[in-house]
């Protein structure tokens, strides 16, 4: 396998079961439990800002973006990022959050938040968010609450309990009914 035959796509239902399985390996069964994947269990991710890397035929890494909400602000969290064994450190993972933040941006989205280490998303051009500004709906080491900012100011904006976006509109919608 050469670097040169790793393709970037945009992710289509046919991957499903590949980043699932590679997910899998990644994170194990606990990563339902986790902040983010409750969060995620709130509605489907953005699939048009998500992102596999093939080689061949076979997905080797796998970025999903999901959008939420943080009070009346808006943005997208990254995440699960994962590759495969074999294809670790040859800059895929990099490349994929590139290629999200690329789009995401690309797509007017103010900023991505996610739940990672600082030293490998830093780098990326993520930062810490201030501790006690957002909150998750599990707990969560606030030192791997990151963000991107894409909008100058977009991630102050961000406040409150991060849920999904669609469960922002329903709340939204019922408050308005009431
Ligand atoms: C973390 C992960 C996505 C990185 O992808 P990758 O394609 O192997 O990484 P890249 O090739 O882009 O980058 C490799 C560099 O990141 C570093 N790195 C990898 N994981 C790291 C981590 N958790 N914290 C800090 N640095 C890390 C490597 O040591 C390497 O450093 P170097 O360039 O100085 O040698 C991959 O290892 C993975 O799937 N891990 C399991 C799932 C996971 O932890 N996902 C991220 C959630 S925080």
């Amino acid at each position: 396998m050469s670097l040169a035959d790793v393709k970037y796509l945009p992710e289509t239902p046919a991957h499903d079961p590949e980043i699932e399985a590679i997910n899998d390996e990644a994170f194990g069964p606990g990563r339902f439990v986790l902040a983010a994947y409750k969060i995620r269990e709130g509605g489907p991710h953005e699939r048009a800002l998500s992102f596999v890397a093939v080689d061949g035929d076979i997905v080797v890494a796998s970025v999903r973006m999901t959008r939420i909400a943080a009070g009346a602000s808006r943005a997208l969290m990254l995440g699960p990022l994962a590759v495969r064994p074999a294809f670790k450190n040859l800059g895929i993972g990099r490349r994929l959050v590139a290629i999200a933040l690329g789009a995401a941006a690309k797509a007017g989205v103010p900023a991505v938040i996610l739940v990672g280490d600082e030293p490998y998303y830093g780098p990326l051009g993520f930062k810490r968010i201030p501790r006690g500004q957002i909150s998750m709906p599990r707990p969560v080491d606030l030192d791997r609450l990151l963000s991107h900012e894409i909008v100058p100011g977009a991630v102050a904006g961000l406040v409150g309990e991060v849920c999904h976006a669609d469960q922002a509109r329903v709340a939204a919608h019922v408050a308005a009914m009431a």
